[in-house]
């Protein structure tokens, strides 16, 4: 038997001796559970005045962020790193950034959050490195040498290549991503996204024979970069760390366009990573459940890019930005969900009982929810009883809790100037907490914040938001402790569209676990609806969180009547 087989088999054996549960993909019991909270780490809190969050800064947090109700931390990257992709250039992925801490301070971090109940996941940029990685400047050297072949290295751009673009939905490599060198050892590397980070070096799908740099997934360059990403793995999860989101998991091998070859690789690296770290979790940037699942996956994104996206709910389309007139969650009333539904029912009912999808609330590459004239909240209250009230895992990010608005005209901040997503700093300007000096953020000067702060007197923060009972910070939390509580709402409970897909205004969904029976109502409109949705044998329907001041619920015999209320939202627990 080989390594991995012995270890899954022992883990299988382990579990059902102790009769564990084996479901999901073998994710562990926590994770049917969490509910992840992203921090975007330069702009959460910086604790020495020098304008950068940093990890001390989020140990001062840890109360504030246990309290919203979330119980599981994703830090965007935080190691030794150029910066000219916000941290995805890694220079040395064993070692924190000094910017952030040390090593030391990861550690602390990790054992002050697990005293308070609260996991800790990082970001394993597994595709690529900085330029000036130690592996790079080693490989650029030439062959024969032990980084040699991490790295992809063609002699030239092969005619059937010339003219053509990056696939951006399979993946499938172009003229771009050919970038020129004068390393001496060939004339060309391969990238992944800009220039300066170099593809890792997992082989290709089908390598050509007259393409001597295409090599095979199983040959020594690939299968040394598989297993120093199991070294890297497990550096982190002996200091502590609950597990990983793994950015662009789907494109390690190239010219993949099935997916495959790029499945195979991570059902190698997960079944070794699954025996040797059962409580751990894994986390793809895939954008495609079906097929994370089956490279052994937990969870798996549904967002902005690749095919299986949520951008008509709210973006015009996908990499794109908040459009009034198309994006389902604005106040006009025009949108349309059919498009998302039949992505998102294909994959939903592909991996049920084997992995979760995750809509998160936004993250570091996309548009805030709070953009353009999407801003108000009970606007920012009905996007949130939607993603709170969904199957699979919430993940949260920074600042949406208490609405932070979408900063428009920043400046291109360490690569913020997307490919696809322009303004990407819009979305990473600081964490704003109170009224004090850059919102609680930092004692710096204006010109030394990592990006500047909301200028608006009106901004929201954490401490007056707290205050307010009616605040989207503590409907934040209503929403969590409700989902919480009920076997209906939580990420493994039932959900069924229940209104007409396309009369999308209001969306009425039920959530279901036995006898456990939640409906949710969505009327992000600004125009009151009224449906009629055959009827659910109901005896009593009660509001749990929202708002139906202006709707109601009428049970029937053949159907029951619900009226929304404008821009309104309501989770009525059925009996
Ligand atoms: C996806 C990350 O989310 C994004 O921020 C980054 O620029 C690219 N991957 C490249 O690493």
């Amino acid at each position: 038997m080989k390594k991995h087989s012995i270890a899954i088999f022992t883990a299988l054996a382990v579990a059902a001796i102790s009769g564990q549960a084996q479901a999901k993909n073998d994710a562990p019991e926590w994770v049917s559970k969490a509910v992840f909270y992203q921090i975007y780490p330069s702009s959460f809190k910086d604790s020495n005045g020098d304008g950068v969050g940093d990890i001390q800064g989020v140990i001062d947090k840890l109360d504030y962020i246990k309290s919203i109700g979330v119980n599981t931390l994703w830090f965007n990257p935080m190691f030794s790193s150029e910066f000219k992709d916000g941290g995805y250039d890694i220079t040395d992925f064993y070692s924190i950034d000094k910017r952030f801490g040390t090593n030391a301070d990861f550690k602390r971090l990790v054992e002050e959050a697990h005293k308070r109940g609260l996991r800790v996941c990082l970001d394993l940029v597994a595709g690529h490195t900085s330029d000036q990685n130690a592996w790079f400047l080693a490989s650029k050297k030439g062959p024969d040498q032990r980084y040699s072949d991490y790295y992809i290295w063609p002699d030239r751009i092969p005619d059937d290549v010339k003219g053509k673009e990056k696939d951006q939905i399979s993946g499938v490599i172009g003229e771009d991503s050919f970038v020129k060198t004068d390393s001496g050892r060939s004339p060309f590397y391969i990238k992944n996204y800009y220039d300066s980070q170099p593809a890792l070096n997992y082989g290709y799908a089908n390598p050509n024979p007259q393409h001597a740099w295409e090599q095979p997934i199983d040959a020594p360059g690939p299968m040394a970069v598989r297993r120093e990403i199991e070294n890297i793995i497990a550096f982190w999860m002996d200091k502590g760390a609950d597990g990983f989101r793994v950015d662009m998991a789907s494109s390690v091998v190239k010219n993949d366009p099935g997916k495959l070859a790029s499945i195979k690789v991570w059902q190698d690296i997960s079944s070794w990573y699954k025996a040797k770290y059962p409580e751990g979790v894994l986390i793809s940037e895939w954008s495609n459940p079906k097929e994370s699942s089956a490279a052994g996956f937990n969870i798996d994104f549904m967002m902005h890019t690749g095919k299986y996206n949520f951008s008509s709910l709210f973006f015009n389309k996908v990499g794109g930005e908040f459009e009034p007139q198309v994006s389902y969650f604005a106040k006009q009333g025009k949108g349309q969900i059919k498009e998302w539904y039949d992505l998102y029912t294909e994959q939903y009912n592909a991996t049920k009982g084997k992995s979760y999808i995750s809509l998160p609330t936004g993250n570091h590459d996309i548009q805030r929810l709070n953009a353009g004239d999407r801003n108000t909240l009970d606007q920012l209250k009905v996007t949130m009883t939607f993603f709170l009230t969904m199957p699979g895992t919430p993940f949260i990010y920074y600042g949406d809790e208490i609405g932070m608005k979408f900063q428009t005209g920043l400046w291109n901040k360490e690569g913020s100037q997307g490919r696809a997503t322009k303004n990407r700093a819009g979305s990473r300007t600081p964490m704003q907490w109170d009224d004090s000096k850059n919102a609680g953020f930092s004692t710096a000067d204006y010109w030394n914040l990592y990006l500047p702060v909301d200028k608006d007197v009106n901004r929201p923060t954490v401490a007056k938001e707290d205050k307010d009972p009616a605040s989207l910070l503590n409907y934040t939390r209503q929403l969590l402790t409700l989902r919480k509580d009920s076997p209906a709402l939580s990420a493994d409970g039932d959900w069924k569209l229940v209104s007409d897909v396309n009369q999308p205004y209001p969306m009425v969904y039920l959530r279901s676990s036995g006898d456990d029976r939640y409906l949710v109502v969505l009327n992000p409109s600004e125009q009151p609806r009224d449906v009629s949705v055959a009827a659910l044998k109901v005896k009593t329907a009660k509001l749990m969180a929202g708002d139906n001041t202006q709707g109601s619920y009428k049970p029937g015999d053949q159907n029951d009547a619900i009226h929304a209320g404008a821009i309104s939202a309501q989770v009525y627990k059925l009996d």
